[in-house]
């Protein structure tokens, strides 16, 4: 017997407060006799900067982490395997316990969790927290390698601006973008100018995606050496990547537990010779699934969601 309606109805509620690429949301939950599948959303694909649809499964993966966490919370956790074709994970209901002091604490960050554009404070992050979150991620199935010296993390940040500029240079990619960000605060889905932080500028160590935020006076983000790790899972293959999903709300949630701000750039991991330079830059045999920022920074504004109706199968 899988889950009863209310919960979830109400797991799904929390699951959809994960990240997704341009916020489009490409998930599907549906509740079987014995299961909840998490299923991809082809209907809300990104032909122009995700045409395989790697980002939509890293999505659904932290979609799949948020519900998998909610369910613990509840004290009813699930069991799950990687599914087929469009099914992406597949979970059954495990024996019931009481959550985990980590469990509580994490769930506890899904609402609170959010990306954040806007510069970030000068102070370095402890040792002790870079470990936690690499830790967290080890947990997970997955790495998370910290860029330790400027050489590395200035050679990251010219690979996150390159690629960013061959992407913008695609009137595709712009058009998709700009769908995306248009208007999207009062949506349920994009990323809208609040969202945004203000628009990128060249003096950034680390070049935003631009979602059209406002121009600003300020030249430069206070940060001049930012906290940058790049995120991945043991393998490139579909479940690789829904795994990386679930790697990355892991470490999300934690940063947030520990009163980190996070940003992200996968615009390296868009164009495949970049990501291919990322991946022996890092001297690993997998390819990297996203780049990621973390500091000191003032809560920013959140983004919307659709309602639970809209994407559930009972
Ligand atoms: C696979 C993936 C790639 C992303 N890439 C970027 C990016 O390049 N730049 C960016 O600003 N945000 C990026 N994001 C963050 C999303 O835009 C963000 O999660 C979404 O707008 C929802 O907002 P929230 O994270 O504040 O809830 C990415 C998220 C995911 C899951």
């Amino acid at each position: 017997m899988t889950w009863n309606r209310e919960t979830f109805i109400a797991t799904v509620g929390d699951a959809v407060w994960a990240p997704s690429i341009h916020n489009t949301q490409p998930w599907r939950f549906r509740r079987t006799a014995q299961s909840v599948d998490v299923l991809a959303d082809a209907g809300r694909a990104l032909p122009a900067c995700d045409p395989h649809g790697r980002a939509a499964r890293v999505s659904c993966g932290a979609a799949a982490y948020n519900l998998r966490l909610a369910l613990a919370a509840a004290g009813e956790p699930a069991e799950y395997t990687f599914g087929r074709d469009d099914v992406l994970v597949h979970l059954t209901p495990g024996p019931p316990r009481p959550a985990t002091p980590t469990e509580v604490r994490l769930h506890r960050q899904i609402l609170r969790r959010h990306t954040n554009r806007f510069p970030f404070a000068d102070r370095p992050v402890e040792p002790g927290v870079i470990a936690v979150l690499a830790a967290g991620a080890g947990e997970e199935g997955g790495w998370l390698e910290f860029m330790s010296g400027e050489q590395e993390l200035y050679e990251v940040a010219a690979l996150v601006r390159s690629a960013d500029a061959q992407l913008s240079a695609d009137p595709a990619y712009v058009a998709e973008l700009r769908a995306w960000s248009s208007g999207a605060d009062e949506r349920v889905e994009g990323v809208g100018a609040a969202a945004a932080g203000p628009a990128p500028h060249p003096a950034e160590v680390l070049t935003r995606r631009d979602f059209g935020g406002p121009e600003r006076d300020a030249t430069r983000d206070p940060a001049r050496t930012p906290l940058v790790a790049v995120l991945g899972a043991y393998g490139d293959g579909p479940a690789d990547e829904v795994r990386a999903g679930m790697v990355l709300q892991r470490v999300l949630l934690a940063a947030a537990d520990l009163g980190l701000a996070a940003g992200m750039f996968s615009q390296p991991i868009e164009v495949p010779p970049i990501r291919e330079r990322l991946r022996r830059l890092l001297g690993r045999p997998d390819l990297p699934q996203l780049v990621l920022r973390f500091g000191y920074a003032p809560t920013t504004c959140y983004t919307n969601r659709r309602p639970v109706a809209d994407v559930i199968e009972l």
